[in-house]
């Protein structure tokens, strides 16, 4: 993918494209979204994510007027060299079939200029939603893979009140990453050096998720032993393994195997953030002594910030937060 990357934020008005935004890429918190008036035409944004990628986010208003404009006479400005779209409708929607006509609209007007961007698309303000959620999701997937037409598209469920707004984005922003493979290889020797059970690297700014480190399945013994070809552990293209006594698996998709307790940490990372910028003071670098773990989040490059968990007692901060310093080099 070519850089800087164009990224169009599209949907109906008022389903919350801004607010995400502005929660992601602006730092603010979900309380202050019922601030933000209507979007007026197109809001672009050039937001530096990880030092040379960036991402040029047009937010798309999503009054009609403004949704007939992109789709007639803007049409090759607003579709032309896009990498991704991100796609957001309303869990509980007033006008589900108005929303789905525009956006197939939208899509065919995508496949048109820019065939090979990604599609995303976010059921947005789960919190709402009237049934069980995960019920909710499963049919409103169902309905948008179908208005899809074969189009392959991810569909995410979030809320502003929540960590899965964080998945969704790090989910989406991985993709864009060029060298995501490089950087878990190296996550994986830090994780062995420092003996951790677990590393995670964070975007600075977003604080979305880069790469994540997993713990090794527990030794076999006599009830766990592998039986058969089926159980033996194989790696994608993307993942990287670290050969040392103590071995970890890093995955470059943080998402394949880890669960949203990441983007919770994100989510209360920023909220820390913000609380620090109220006070004045500025966020730098976070140590958490407990008797079960040990835990340094510092700043790894000008772009990242990594999280070291160490369940060994013995394993000093001081000693994590050197070998953080020494890495340093190798992740600019
Ligand atoms: P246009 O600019 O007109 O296209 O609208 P928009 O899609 O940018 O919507 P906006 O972000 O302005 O959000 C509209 C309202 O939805 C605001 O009051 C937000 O606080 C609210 N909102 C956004 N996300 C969520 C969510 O996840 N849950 C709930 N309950 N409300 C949300």
């Amino acid at each position: 993918m070519s850089w800087p990357v164009q990224v169009l934020l599209m949907g109906a008005s008022g389903s919350g494209k801004t607010s995400m935004r502005s929660l992601i890429f602006s730092n603010n918190p979900a309380s202050l979204t019922s601030r933000l008036g209507a979007t007026i035409d197109v809001e672009q944004n050039h937001v530096r994510f990880l030092g040379d990628l960036i991402l040029n986010l047009w937010d798309c208003g999503g009054q009609d007027a403004f949704m007939d404009s992109y789709l007639s006479i803007q049409q090759s400005t607003i579709f032309q060299h896009v990498g991704v779209m991100i796609y957001v409708f309303e869990v509980e929607t007033r006008n589900m079939e108005k929303d789905l006509n525009y956006y197939k609209e939208c899509l065919s007007a995508l496949q048109r200029y820019s065939p090979n961007a990604a599609v995303f698309l976010l059921v947005h303000k789960m919190d709402l939603a009237r049934g069980p959620k995960a019920e909710t999701l499963a049919r409103k997937t169902k309905e948008l893979k179908e208005a899809s037409e074969g189009t392959e598209v991810t569909v995410f469920g979030t809320s502003i009140y929540d960590e899965s707004l964080y998945n969704a984005w790090s989910r989406i922003v991985h993709i864009l990453i060029p060298n995501a493979s490089v950087l878990s290889r190296h996550l994986a020797k830090l994780a062995a050096l420092c003996s951790a059970t677990e590393v995670v690297l964070f975007e600075r700014t977003t604080f979305l998720v880069i790469a994540t480190s997993t713990p090794p399945p527990p030794p076999p013994t006599a009830s766990n032993v592998p039986s058969g070809p089926s159980s033996a552990r194989t790696n994608g293209d993307l993942s990287a393994t670290s050969h040392s006594d103590h071995e970890l698996e890093v995955d470059s998709d943080p998402h394949k195997m880890a669960p949203t307790r990441y983007e919770r940490t994100s989510e209360l990372i920023k909220a820390f953030k913000y609380s620090c910028a109220r006070v004045r003071e500025e966020f730098n670098a976070l140590e958490m002594e407990l008797p079960e773990f040990t835990a340094v989040l510092d700043e790894l490059t000008r772009n990242t910030y990594v999280l070291i968990v160490v369940h060994d007692p013995t394993i000093e901060t001081a000693a994590l937060r050197m070998n953080i310093r020494l890495a340093r080099p190798k992740f600019e």
